[in-house]
């Protein structure tokens, strides 16, 4: 342990959130999102735990997270599917395509560069059916274009998928059904088809087809809506009071230039700052909880530590600080911040220590 600034990363809840998704859909047929450092919970040593519980099909948004995993976790890339999701270069797609990942690809050009590779590459075709984000329309000229890229010979179609915007039922219906009518209409098959993300994944079982890409429910960030589900969140996030201090009435705190202090008040150091990826824009805004007190943040959040409010509460240098935990839940931080909750743990930098805890016990640090 190098530092009292720390993330846990519960094991024993991640697993159980897979059993839930196990018991709606095998877990064969999920697709592990791991993007951005798995959503701030450490690509490799998340990975390999999904590894060791039984997940082979791995999806990251680019060619650089595919190849973190393949430096660091080849023994799991070897034995699994590993999806790069979002746009590869033509030129990293002539560079690394003699790699064992799955390319997303949405041109024949783009077909035609692996098809140069000696080995066959294995691709996934991306269909824009209402996101308007990577893909094309799913058009009678994509179905060409995709029935020419299976014809290559060292390319194979392995799957096929789009991804739902979310913002309105009926539109989600639309995409899901012209995206049916584009797989359909293949004159091939053998592919996997999916559309489903995780709250696709919950609000449209009909949809769920072949596969399911699930990153969200899998880290037990779900939507309010979807709270009841029992889904348990993966990553707390804690530190340690450095310093307590009185400050008299109408004295400043940290660099806010309009901060002062309304009454004398008792405040506490806490040695994280936006340089760990706690957001600034919680100064003035967010909370955490010291020995079951709620004690608001004070004044600006520094690079590296900030202030919060003690004041009548019991607490002690090296008291523990909850940021992100059972009385501090991502979605009122999310809120708080203006933001998601994927935004905020996927921000927590490198230099917050990852702990991963199995029964209670510390198994890995990185
Ligand atoms: C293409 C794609 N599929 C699946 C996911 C997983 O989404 P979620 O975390 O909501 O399950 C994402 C994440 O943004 C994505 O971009």
């Amino acid at each position: 342990m190098r530092r009292d600034t720390y993330a846990v990363i519960d094991l024993d809840a991640l697993e159980h959130n897979l059993t839930l998704i196990n018991n709606e859909i095998g877990k064969e047929s999920v697709y592990a999102v791991v993007k951005a450092n798995a959503y701030g919970h450490d690509l490799v040593t998340f990975s390999r735990a999904l590894f060791d519980l039984g997940i082979r099909h791995f999806a990251v948004a680019c060619l650089s997270e595919a190849l973190t995993l393949y430096g660091e976790a080849k023994e799991i890339v070897e034995k699994s599917t590993v999806l790069i999701m979002g746009y590869t270069s033509d030129a990293l797609l002539a560079e690394y395509r003699e790699y064992p990942f799955v390319f997303t690809i949405f041109s024949l050009e783009q077909a035609m560069i692996l098809n140069e590779s000696p080995a066959k590459v294995n691709v996934e075709i991306k269909v824009n059916t209402g996101f308007n984000r990577l893909g094309k329309r799913p058009t009678e000229e994509y179905l060409r274009e995709v029935t020419a890229i299976q014809g290559l010979k060292n390319v194979s179609v392995h799957g096929i998928f789009s991804h739902l915007r979310l913002a309105e039922r009926g539109e989600d219906l639309r995409q899901i059904e012209s995206f049916e009518i584009f797989c359909r209409s293949l004159p091939f098959s053998g592919f996997q088809k999916h559309i489903c993300d995780s709250i696709g994944f919950i609000q449209y079982p009909e949809a769920r087809f072949d596969m399911v890409r699930l990153g969200a429910i899998l880290y037990g960030l779900v939507p309010d809506r979807q709270l009841n589900l029992g889904y348990r969140p993966v990553l707390s996030l804690y530190s340690e009071i450095s310093q307590i201090i009185d400050v008299k009435k109408g004295e400043g705190i940290s660099y806010d230039e309009q901060f002062s202090a309304r009454n004398d008040m008792t405040i506490a150091v806490v040695p994280i700052g936006y340089g760990d990826g706690y957001k600034r824009s919680l100064s003035n805004q967010g909370v955490v909880v010291i020995n079951g007190h709620s004690c608001p943040i004070v004044s600006t959040i520094c690079m590296d530590q900030m202030t919060v409010d003690i004041t009548g509460c019991e607490a002690r240098p090296g008291s523990v600080v909850e940021l992100i935990g059972p009385n501090t839940p991502v979605r009122t931080i999310a809120t708080a911040a203006r933001t998601n909750r994927n935004d905020i743990v996927v921000s927590l930098s490198s230099r917050i220590e990852r702990r991963f805890m199995k029964n209670g016990s510390i198994v890995t640090t990185v």
